[in-house]
C-alpha cells in the first residue's frame, strides 16, 4: 500500500500540496470568467424569476449533469430578480460536466499528476462523473452545510471519492473546508434522490447527527488537492473576507458498483471516462 493510500484510509481525506501548477489554477478561473460572460442570463431569466421558483430551479439543476450550467448566490438578486452585480461575481458555482465539455477543464481533470495520484489510491476502476467550479466570492460566497458526498453520488457499495482543488489559498477567513481526521468511519446519513413524478427528496437513512467535535480547518495553499472519502462529513463557512476562494471539485465513482436510476445525477454511464482520456 502506498503512503498516500495509507494516509487516506486512516483520515478519510488526503492533502496533496502542489498537485496543480499555479498557472493551471489561474487558467481555470480565467476560463470560468469567459464562460460566465458568454452565458445568456436574460435567456435564462425564467429559472430565477418564476413564481414556481423551486420547481424550475430543480429542473435546471436536474438537467445539468451533462451540461455546463450556472448557479448563482441567492444574495446576488434584487427584489425584481435582477442580478445586482456582474454575472461572474454573482456566481455560486458552475457544473456538472465541465470535465468533459470544456477543453481547459478536461485537461486540468486529466493531468499526469492526477493520474499518478489516482494510481497511488488504487482507483483504476473509477470514472469521472461530476465536476464543479465553486467560486465562493469575497463577502457573498455562502456556506456549505455539513454533508457527505456519497449522499449525492450514491453507489452500492459506496465508492464516491472527490478531488477538491484549491485554485486560490483557502483559509478560515475565506471559507476553507472543515473535516475531522477519521470522520469517514461512520454511516451514510442520507441520500438525495429523484422523486417519482418529478423533483427531488432527501431520504434519511440514519438520523443520528454528525459528530462535530474534532472538526479542523483544512487551510491549504493554491494548487493543493484534497481527496475526500464519500463518507467523510465536511463543510465550509461563508466567505466574510475580501478575498475569493475558488475551488474545483471532481467526483468519481467505481464503474463496477451499482449506480441507482433514481440518483439525482443521471448521465450516460457508457460514456464515462477515467483520469486518462
Ligand atoms: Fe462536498
Amino acid at each position: 500500500m502506498t503512503d498516500r493510500l495509507q494516509q487516506f484510509k486512516k483520515d478519510g481525506f488526503l492533502i496533496v500540496e502542489n498537485l496543480a501548477e499555479a498557472t493551471a489554477c489561474d487558467e481555470l478561473i480565467a476560463r470560468t470568467k469567459e464562460l460566465s460572460f458568454a452565458y445568456d442570463v436574460e435567456g435564462h431569466r425564467s429559472i430565477f424569476q418564476t413564481r414556481d421558483q423551486s420547481k424550475t430551479t430543480d429542473d435546471y439543476f436536474l438537467n445539468s449533469g451533462d451540461k455546463i450550467a450556472f448557479f448563482f448566490e441567492k444574495d446576488a438578486f434584487d427584489k425584481e430578480g435582477n442580478l445586482n452585480r456582474d454575472v461572474f461575481h454573482a456566481l455560486n458555482k458552475v457544473g456538472h460536466a465541465l470535465h468533459d465539455l470544456d477543453p481547459v477543464f478536461s485537461r486540468f481533470s486529466r493531468s499526469v499528476q492526477l493520474q499518478e495520484l489516482a494510481a497511488d489510491l488504487n482507483l483504476s476502476h473509477h470514472v469521472l462523473i461530476q465536476s464543479m467550479l465553486i467560486c465562493k466570492h469575497a463577502r457573498i460566497g455562502g456556506e456549505v452545510d455539513v454533508h457527505q458526498d456519497s449522499t449525492f453520488l450514491y453507489t452500492e457499495p459506496g465508492s464516491c471519492i472527490g478531488f477538491w482543488f484549491a485554485l486560490e489559498d483557502a483559509t478560515q477567513e475565506n471559507g476553507c473546508l472543515w473535516a475531522k481526521p477519521g470522520g469517514h468511519q461512520t454511516s451514510l446519513r442520507s441520500r438525495f434522490r429523484r422523486k417519482e413524478g418529478g423533483g427531488t427528496m432527501m431520504e434519511v437513512l440514519n438520523d443520528e447527527p454528525y459528530a462535530m467535535d474534532g472538526m479542523i480547518p483544512l487551510e491549504v495553499k493554491k494548487g493543493t488537492c484534497i481527496v475526500l472519502d464519500g463518507l467523510l462529513p465536511h463543510y465550509s463557512l461563508p466567505n466574510t473576507s475580501g478575498r475569493s476562494r475558488f475551488a474545483y471539485a471532481i467526483h468519481t465513482v467505481d464503474q463496477n458498483c451499482i449506480y441507482p436510476a433514481d440518483n439525482w445525477l443521471q448521465v450516460d454511464r457508457e460514456q464515462l471516462k477515467g483520469f486518462v482520456a
